[in-house]
């Protein structure tokens, strides 16, 4: 093969440069060996027809075509199987931070904090302790006597409820002095003994309801006031649902009575304003002691209290 090959070439010695290099390379080439096509290619191709180099310039021209289209191709992906730990890139989206809520924002302690958590473990400092109050203009039973932030809250709910078609409201019961509380309290525990009455009333210098931030709120006209089956009016439905929206939480919820030491009653309500609501309310805790990390107060330290 490399004898007849060679002796081609030589038939064009002094016709061109470009031959006369090729075929003084192709003299001093081995005879073992493969012949060097790619050498040998040029010479070929300048002895070739004119018709011959077209048809070969022709399918050049396809073979590049279809190489550069395949290395252009994308990149096959398995629809199934794991991919390979080298090949894997981690899709985890980054967390996005929860919004710092400040716990120690507002006292807990401090009678004339919003935030101040008042139960059977937590009397108020001082027990005999007065708000500072506005008289609001809604129907009511008693005095309707709350903190000026806190009433404003409640016109606002009583306003919303109503407008949603939940129905009209009154207050049953707001600021209740450490007084009030003495006579209310000796007079529950006169009729339903220490147990019950401690089950649903505060004795006296533990009532949310000495710090003109608590309420107990009825149906107008009355219909189940002070009573569980409030829950299920129009009225204590919408409030369950969208007091947080207001600043008012449901203090005593059913399932709780362990961590807040009372009944349910549906009916009372605490403000402890928006900000707080709504963070309890997106953080499903229904309960203060919950949210604040304190102990539950099922009941009262010592047995006088
Ligand atoms: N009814 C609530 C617990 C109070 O007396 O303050
Ligand atoms: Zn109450």
């Amino acid at each position: 093969m490399w004898e007849r090959s060679h002796a081609i070439a030589s038939l064009y010695d002094g016709s061109a440069p470009t031959v006369k290099r090729l075929i003084w390379r192709l003299g001093k080439k081995p005879v073992s060996g493969r012949f060097p096509w790619s050498s040998f290619a040029p010479v070929i191709i300048l002895t070739m027809p004119l018709h011959w180099k077209r048809t070969v310039a022709a399918a050049a021209t396809v073979a590049l075509a279809l190489a550069v289209l395949a290395g252009c191709a994308p990149e096959r992906v398995p629809a199934t199987g794991s991919p390979s730990p080298t090949a894997s890139v981690s899709a985890t989206p980054v967390a996005k931070p929860k919004n710092f809520f400040n716990k120690t924002q507002y006292s807990l302690t401090d009678p004339t904090s919003i935030w101040v958590v008042v139960n059977k473990l937590r009397p108020l400092q001082p027990t005999n302790f007065t708000p500072t109050l506005v008289t609001l203009d809604v129907p009511h039973v008693s005095a309707p006597q709350m903190t000026q932030e806190a009433g404003d809250a409640l016109l606002k709910m009583f306003a919303a409820a109503a407008a949603a078609g939940a129905g009209q409201l009154q207050i049953q019961n707001s600021y209740r002095s450490y007084n009030v509380q003495v006579n209310t309290h000796t007079s529950l525990v006169g009729s339903l003994g220490q147990a019950a009455a401690d089950a649903q009333s505060a004795r006296p210098g533990y009532s949310e309801h000495q710090t003109g931030l608590a309420v107990d709120v009825a149906s107008y006209p009355s219909k189940c006031d002070i009573a569980a089956c409030f829950g299920q009016t129009p009225q204590g439905i919408w409030l369950a649902a969208n007091s947080w929206q207001y600043g008012y939480i449901l203090r005593y919820p059913a399932d709780k009575t362990a961590i807040t030491g009372y009944i349910y009653e549906p009916w009372h309500f605490r403000y402890v304003g928006v900000a707080l609501s709504t963070e309890m309310h997106n953080d499903g805790i229904e309960t203060m002691e919950e949210f604040f990390g304190l102990p539950p107060a099922p009941d009262y330290a010592t047995a006088t209290g």
